[in-house]
């Protein structure tokens, strides 16, 4: 119990960076409890040994403690520590005449949000922390042909069209739709015509606009486990009962309940997000069997396909049988850039009017200007060029971390799983090396890894311990800096 909650408290230390340390904890801390982290009437560890596990002073959990006590969250039982109060604020608030008693004494941001926001914020993932040594899933965005891009846009920002200035109804701009089409038909082997092209802003909303389409509130879905908690956080406020199932060297292990079969199935086949593995072809077929034979959806996240470095790129699930029910997902967050938030859903031909207007309706859709010039950016040839001269860039940065790895620790760092592919590898950690305290003591050395263990769903005591090692932004003279720097954190937690 003790060591969750510090593992929690610490994770979410690293992601609110906002004011003084008392002040981070103590909203840490106050999320814990309102989302049930920690229950009502559980005993807290001594402000000594939670200071001590979560590696700052006593006197800022004393604060934080006393700070929650003012709030009613917490309650003082002399000579038996501090607990959690069995009712907690949030209960009195919920009478009228309470919200007129109280309205000074709770937190602005537990008076404003509602359950499921707060319980998101509790789960809240993504790092303030994108760029550098060794942020996972960032590509070298220095890289990318600015010029050659702003070029395009320039000349057609100059007399725009007025249809690239107005609502779009029709799922992004035709023109890029169109090379789309054509390009995931020869890179991806995706079968699909232009009017089964959605865009989207990235991959993100896509999940938001297919839980939303698909599924209702409480209903079955299927998430690999571990996974992208950016996954788990859209399909988590869309009210899905999640269902995390456990992956090996073959990819998603399914677990079928006859009487309880999922309406989606969230899968990334051509590189396992974060292990590694491929979807192998008897289970891609598996898949697609229990997909037909109960009516679910397969979601294919392609998220970073275009980076494998050795042998040919594995063809994507959406392509593997004729009208397949698979609804493929892509993004230019990791080709191109991830601020340009452009990413698109491949839906059937069945689901082609309905998403047109689910996606009108819930986003409106914009920023034409901006996916045209990514067509004609595709169309002369710059998309490829960059893509081929990228695999070339990642696939050295890759192979020195790999050396590094293996010269200072060993090969057996190195996750089985790990393919030559992608923006980040895998490090393993023993299973009593903290891979929490690790990446928070790295952080506070200017070292962005993200610990393994917190991309399971399931129960924490069980998620392997490790780290996710991101190497495309970052080049070999500062990999070898910040890898030393890491080795020194490893030390200092017991390796
Ligand atoms: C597995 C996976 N899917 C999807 C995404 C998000 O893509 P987008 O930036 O298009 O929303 C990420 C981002 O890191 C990812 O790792």
């Amino acid at each position: 119990m003790r060591k969750l909650l510090g593992d929690h408290v610490l994770q979410r230390l690293q992601q609110d960076t906002e004011g003084k340390l008392h002040q981070r904890l103590c909203r840490c801390l106050r999320a814990a409890i309102i989302e049930g982290v920690v229950q009502p009437k559980t005993r807290l560890p001594a402000s000594r040994d939670l200071a001590k596990e979560i590696q700052v002073s006593r006197n800022t959990v004393l604060s934080a403690y006393e700070q929650l006590q003012a709030e009613g969250y917490l309650e003082a039982r002399t000579g038996q520590g501090t607990w959690v109060s069995e009712q907690l604020p949030e209960v009195f608030l919920n009478t009228a005449q309470e919200k007129q008693l109280r309205p000074l004494s709770r937190s602005k941001q537990s008076v404003e949000l509602s359950l499921r926001g707060s319980q998101l914020i509790g789960h809240a993932s993504a790092s303030p922390h994108q760029w550098g040594a060794f942020v996972p899933g960032v590509p070298d965005v220095t890289e990318f042909p600015h010029h050659i891009f702003s070029r395009i846009q320039t000349r057609l920002s100059r007399e725009p069209d007025y249809q690239h200035l107005i609502y779009s109804s029709a799922g992004g701009s035709s023109e890029l739709r169109s090379a789309l089409t054509d390009y995931l038909r020869v890179a991806r082997s995706v079968q699909c015509d232009t009017d089964q092209i959605i865009i989207t802003e990235g991959i993100h909303q896509a999940i938001d606009l297919v839980s939303r389409a698909l599924s209702d509130i409480g209903d079955r879905v299927w998430i690999e486990d571990p996974a992208y908690w950016g996954m788990r956080n859209t399909l988590r406020i869309n009210g899905l009962d999640i269902h995390a199932l456990p992956v090996d060297q073959d990819g998603i292990i399914p677990q079928l309940t006859p009487n309880q079969p999922p309406k989606l199935i969230f899968v990334t086949p051509s590189h396992q997000y974060p292990l590694g593995s491929h979807l192998s072809l008897a289970r891609r077929k598996q898949l697609l069997k229990i997909a037909r034979t109960y009516k679910s959806w397969i979601v294919e996240d392609d998220y970073d396909s275009e980076f494998r470095f050795s042998g040919q790129p594995y063809p994507s699930l959406q392509g593997l049988e004729i009208d397949a029910p698979v609804i493929y997902m892509g993004t230019f967050s990791k080709t191109i850039y991830p601020a340009l938030r452009i990413g698109y859903l491949v839906v059937p031909k069945a689901l082609i009017h309905s998403f047109r207007i689910l996606a009108t309706e819930l986003y409106r859709g914009g920023h034409l200007i901006e996916q045209k010039a990514l067509a004609e950016f595709i169309r002369e040839g710059h998309y490829e060029a960059h893509i081929r001269r990228m695999r070339l860039l990642y696939a050295k940065r890759r192979a020195y971390l790999v050396e590094l790895i293996e010269r200072y620790l060993g090969q057996d760092f190195l996750h089985e799983f790990n393919d030559t592919a992608g923006l980040h590898l895998v490090m393993k950690l023993p299973q009593h090396c903290d891979d929490v305290a690790v990446s928070s003591l790295a952080l506070e050395r200017g070292v962005k890894v993200r610990p393994l263990s917190q991309y399971y769903m399931q129960s924490h005591a069980h998620a392997q311990r490790g780290l996710l090692i991101g190497f495309a932004c970052v080049n070999e003279k500062d990999m070898l800096m910040a890898f030393g720097t890491l080795l020194q954190c490893l030390k200092e937690n017991g390796l």
